[in-house]
């Protein structure tokens, strides 16, 4: 099982959406998928309640949970047979971003090419750091048919020392759409710019998290 934070100290970045729109990718690719929300706003599990009304939509399991539980969680979701759990933080400073990024082995820290964003990529970085933990950079909200976000961002994340995914997120409205209906970009518009993207973007993570090797596809077992 990989266990997975979606992690910055700045909110609004995508860490939400990045976390939605990998479990979708990860579901519809056949694994065991379980999103475990430690944010007190809940977006996932909002996403979620609108998504069970979708049908034969893939719906990877949502919780919300404290950051009292999350080790009992992730250790019932290893002997259910889950592949990959992925731990939805809040924005700030708070013991529950701390607590998912302590739970995981890889720390993905979307942002945009912005200075507040940048100091919350800094700070997140050295939390990772400080606990140990992988963490890579994904830029997200990049202006579209434009590579000078990229490139400000490749310059700023190397003075700061975080690897960077070589897989870009543009800024495109399907994602907030999508959102109304508790469905994903590349399930709305799946001939999209956007959903292109996504695919590169599930591409590299599932080889850079080794999903094809360690996961167990498709097991019955409730992760109840
Ligand atoms: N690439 C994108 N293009 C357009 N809109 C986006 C993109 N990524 C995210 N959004 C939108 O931006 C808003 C913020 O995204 P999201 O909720 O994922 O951020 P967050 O980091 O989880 O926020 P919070 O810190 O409050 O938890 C949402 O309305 C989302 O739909
Ligand atoms: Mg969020």
């Amino acid at each position: 099982m990989r266990t997975i934070a979606i992690s910055i100290n700045k909110g609004g970045q995508g860490k939400t959406t990045l976390t939605k729109t990998l479990a979708t990718a990860a579901t519809q690719a056949g694994l065991n998928v379980l999103v475990l929300d430690v944010d007190t706003q809940q977006n996932a599990v909002g996403w979620k309640k609108r998504r069970e009304k979708q049908q034969n939509k893939p719906l990877p399991l949502i919780r919300f949970v404290t950051e009292q539980d999350l080790s009992d969680e992730l250790k019932r979701a290893e002997s259910a047979g889950c592949d990959l759990v992925l731990i939805d933080t809040p924005p700030g400073r708070s013991s529950e971003a701390m607590a998912g990024c302590e739970a995981a082995e890889l720390v993905l820290i979307p942002f945009w090419n912005d200075q507040d964003s940048y100091e919350g990529v800094a700070k997140t970085t050295l939390l990772a750091r400080r606990l140990g933990k992988e963490a890579i950079g994904v830029l997200n909200f990049a202006t579209p048919n434009s590579k000078s976000h990229e490139e400000t961002a490749r310059e700023v994340l190397k003075v700061i020392g975080l690897p960077m995914a070589p897989v870009i997120l543009h800024r495109y409205d399907v994602h907030r759409l999508a959102n109304v209906k508790g469905l994903t970009a590349q399930e709305v518009e799946p001939e999209s710019s956007a959903a292109e993207e996504i695919k590169a973007l599930w591409k590299w993570f599932s080889a850079t998290v080794q999903m094809g090797k360690g996961a167990t596809v498709h097991k019955v077992k409730e992760m109840v």
